[in-house]
């Protein structure tokens, strides 16, 4: 028996790193996985590897129209959505910089994807969740940057994060009378296409395993475990919540 048997997700940021390795789990545990990316070609790399527990969903997180009518796709085929976690984002790292330095072109498309991109990504699924009247589980995907100083130097990142995390909260405060659970996960440094540049870097890549008292930075399989976990009716009781799962990061 899977642990997500018979539940109808969503995922965004799907076609890659944290998003892909948690699409390939849900589907491995049961669910049927609706994928949003914006990456075509990769998204339907994704999809044909886990087969037929996955629907790609070609979907600009940022184009309400478009987030809109992946939605109305997994309303018709299925009628009900039981979870929805938000992975798309974007680091404009080399671009991104202290306010006083910040170009706002970098800020807004910063921005768009992180925050507005979760703003509509929650709109559309919440209005499914509610319809169904059972509820689910909604994941938002957060960052150490959002409440650290691991964000020094990332103005528009971290502070898109920090609205992430906030939205998650509140989210999670009035959405609970409808059985509409919402968590945030905190990921350390998990190397991906996002954090590529940092982790092909030498220097930089050994003050990153230096930050993680840990002794390593993490992979995307590093992140299922707690996906799988508030996905699941495991976690009935947990909403409003940010879970950590960073390697010691936020300790410092
Ligand atoms: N990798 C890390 O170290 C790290 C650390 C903390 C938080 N996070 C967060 O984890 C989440 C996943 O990051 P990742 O490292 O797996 O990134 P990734 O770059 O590997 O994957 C992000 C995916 O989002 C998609 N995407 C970007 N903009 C989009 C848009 N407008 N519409 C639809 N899809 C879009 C990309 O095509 C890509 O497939 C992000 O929210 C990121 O901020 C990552």
């Amino acid at each position: 028996m899977g642990r997500l048997d018979g539940k109808i997700a969503v995922i965004t940021g799907a076609a890659s790193g944290i998003g892909q390795g948690a699409a390939r789990a849900f589907a491995r545990e049961g669910a049927t996985v609706g994928l949003i990316d914006r990456n075509a070609e990769a998204l339907a790399a994704t999809a044909g590897e886990i087969g037929d527990a996955a629907l790609p969903l070609v979907t600009d997180v940022t184009d309400e129209a478009s987030i809109a009518a992946a939605f109305d796709e997994v309303r018709r085929r299925h009628g009900r959505l039981d979870v929805l976690y938000t992975c798309a984002a974007v680091q404009l790292i080399g671009e991104d910089a202290p306010v006083h330095e910040l170009d706002i072109d970098v800020w807004q498309r910063t921005h768009d994807v992180n925050l507005r991109g979760v703003f509509l990504t929650c709109k559309h699924g919440v209005r499914l969740m509610m319809e169904s009247g059972e509820g689910g589980s909604i994941i938002n995907t957060g960052s150490p940057t959002g409440l650290t100083m691991s964000g020094a130097g990332w103005h528009a990142y971290s502070s898109s994060k920090a609205g992430v995390m906030a939205l998650t909260r509140i989210m999670a405060a009035d959405y609970a009378p409808y059985g509409i659970r919402v968590n945030g996960i905190v990921p350390g440094t998990i190397a991906t296409t996002l954090t590529k540049p940092l982790i092909d870097d030498p220097e930089t890549y050994a003050k990153l395993v230096a930050g993680h008292p840990i002794g390593r930075v993490g992979t995307p399989e590093d992140m299922v475990g707690i996906a799988l976990f508030l996905a699941s009716d495991e976690s009935k009781f947990a909403t409003g919540s940010h879970f950590f799962v960073d390697g010691g990061l936020s300790v410092r």
